[in-house]
């Protein structure tokens, strides 16, 4: 995978704003001299919370400002999928379609997804408030089907809840993150089966 997609429009600089700069050097600051291409990860998401994805250009000032080559930065951005190399909508919905989600439905919640927003995975609305992507195992198998919207999991899902989810982001409010069936964490949907002696009761279980 190239670290620049010909298709995009590549903006020509980049620069941090001066609060995530700020931020970049605390977390700089906290690796030992010489070791500075620790903190690539951590910077390319700044530049992504920052931005909405992460560019050519940032890649290249982070480079920059680790002074490490370009290519060292652009191996770890292509490596890992949580780096947006394109453009993507405010609110990114990513579908995990891996086998614990596919046999719980996964393609449901696809279709779901298309059919609400009137897109395909790998589109975005015109109005780029959302946009639609397929994932792999995001780890919350237990909980499946799920998906992932910025920071958030959502999991426990159906068609209704997933369209009741699009409906409360297109209100500009918050949807509730985690289980949408009211499962804890990740014990057993119809409630705990073990350790739920007196002693290990969560609180407000019954
Ligand atoms: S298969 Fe979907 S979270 Fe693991």
């Amino acid at each position: 995978m190239s670290a620049v997609d010909q298709d995009i429009q590549q903006p020509a600089t980049f620069a941090f704003t001066d609060e995530m700069m700020d931020r970049a050097k605390a977390i700089i600051a906290k690796y030992p001299e010489g070791r500075q291409r620790s903190a690539t990860l951590p910077l390319l998401d700044l530049a992504q919370r920052q931005e909405g994805w992460v560019s050519k250009a940032a890649m290249d000032t982070i480079a920059e400002m680790l002074d490490v080559p370009p290519m060292r930065v652009y191996e770890v951005a292509t490596f890992y999928t949580m780096y947006k190399l394109k453009p993507v909508g405010k609110h990114h919905i990513e579908v995990c379609t891996n086998v614990a989600c596919m046999l719980r439905g996964s393609d449901e919640i696809v279709g779901a997804c298309s059919d609400h927003l009137g897109i395909h995975v790998g589109e975005t609305t015109e109005d780029g408030q959302f946009s639609l992507a397929e994932a792999e195992c995001l780890g919350a198998c237990v909980n499946a089907p799920m998906i992932q919207i910025g920071d958030h999991y959502y999991e426990d899902l159906d068609k209704d809840s997933m369209k009741a989810i699009i409906d409360t982001l297109k209100r500009g409010e918050s949807p509730k993150p985690g289980s949408q069936i009211g499962r804890q964490t990740s014990a057993p949907a119809g409630g705990l089966t073990s350790l739920n002696t007196e002693g290990f009761k969560p609180e407000g279980d019954s």
